[in-house]
């Protein structure tokens, strides 16, 4: 092989470098002592050159020379090109008319929403909003509420207990209670709140859910006031065009006792929303009101139930799963 030849094939293996050129600063290194270096292929060249005869010497000098300075100016271009942001200013950098990041924005929790509604309806007409302790004892949850220990319808709700008599309360109910103990009548009040119970979780029950409680105390209240309350709320939440029923049911603290349906034209059935009656006198006996002066009604809802019925929903645990992809559709 001439000079000339070699001279020829760096140039050929040098274009073929630029043209997969790398960016990880290592290799582009080892690229620049490939043909720079001490033992590089230019310096091949020089080793070649010295072995010419004087005759030959200055132009094949000049060649390699000029195919130096050629590789030198082509690998700068290169690795400027690669290096980037270094050789850039910042204000080049900073390009105003691109649009931000998005910023996603929280959102109130779709059974707050629900409890926020259901609170406005009572509060328009006269309620007012009580809480109460959901750690209770058993006298509060069960036995002012005129359910005796070992009586049958505790088994309709499955307790979880903190200690022998206390629970974490399966009702609102516990707060009735409460509120007819440390206030003289008449009382008109809704009480929203967790309520637990120890049954199987499945898309229908969880070990947590929330209730809200209505009670109403005074002197001249009766069924026909409760079924007027419940009706207008009804209309209000789900819709002026609802379909609803009162079906006869029991309630140890309530007599007579009623459940109210509703009718869901998705599933084609009626669905249970809500148990209610007419305070027991038992009950205002327990709390030392005088049940011949004294009537009042009182009802507890659901309220994943009326989220479940009025958004379509078809799994309680949704609620509870603080899965984006839910929570933004309210
Ligand atoms: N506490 C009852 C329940 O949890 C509901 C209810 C409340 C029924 C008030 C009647 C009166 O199922």
């Amino acid at each position: 092989m001439t000079i000339l030849e070699s001279i020829g094939s760096v140039r050929e293996s040098f274009r073929a470098d630029l043209d997969s050129f790398p960016t990880d600063q290592r290799e582009i290194d080892l690229l620049r002592s490939k043909y720079f270096g001490r033992k590089g292929l230019l310096a091949d060249l020089y080793i070649l050159l010295s072995g010419l005869s004087n005759k030959e010497k200055p132009k094949a000098g000049q060649s390699i020379n000029s195919l130096k300075k050629e590789l030198q100016k082509e690998f700068d271009r290169k690795t400027a090109s690669i290096a980037g942001p270094k050789h850039v200013t910042n204000d080049q950098l900073l390009d105003l008319s691109l649009p931000g990041y998005p910023i996603t924005n929280g959102s109130i929790h779709p059974l707050q929403q629900t409890l926020d509604e259901i609170k406005g309806i009572f509060k328009s007409v006269g309620f007012k909003v009580a809480y109460g302790p959901e750690i209770e004892d058993d006298y509060h949850n069960f036995e002012a509420l005129n359910i005796p220990k070992h009586h049958p319808a505790r088994d309709m709700q499955d307790t979880f207990f903190v200690e022998d008599n206390v629970v974490l309360r399966t009702h609102t109910s516990n707060v009735q209670i409460h509120l007819m103990e440390e206030r003289e009548p008449p009382l008109r009040y809704i009480v929203p709140g967790r309520v637990y119970r120890n049954e199987a979780v499945s898309y229908k029950s969880y070990c947590l859910f929330h209730q809200i409680e209505g009670l109403y105390v005074d002197k001249n209240v009766s069924m026909g006031d409760l079924k007027g309350i419940l009706e207008y709320f009804v209309k209000r939440f789900f819709g002026e065009s609802t379909t609803m029923r009162f079906r006869p049911s029991f309630f140890p603290f309530t007599e007579p006792s009623a459940e109210v349906d509703i009718w869901d034209e998705k599933r084609e059935k009626w669905m249970e929303i809500l148990g209610c009656g007419m305070v027991d006198p038992n009950v205002f006996d327990n709390v030392g009101y005088d049940s011949t002066v004294w009537h009042g009604y009182a009802f507890g809802m659901g309220i994943e139930r009326m989220a479940m019925l009025k958004y379509g929903i078809d799994d309680i645990r949704l609620f509870y799963q603080n899965d984006v992809r839910f929570l933004e559709q309210f």
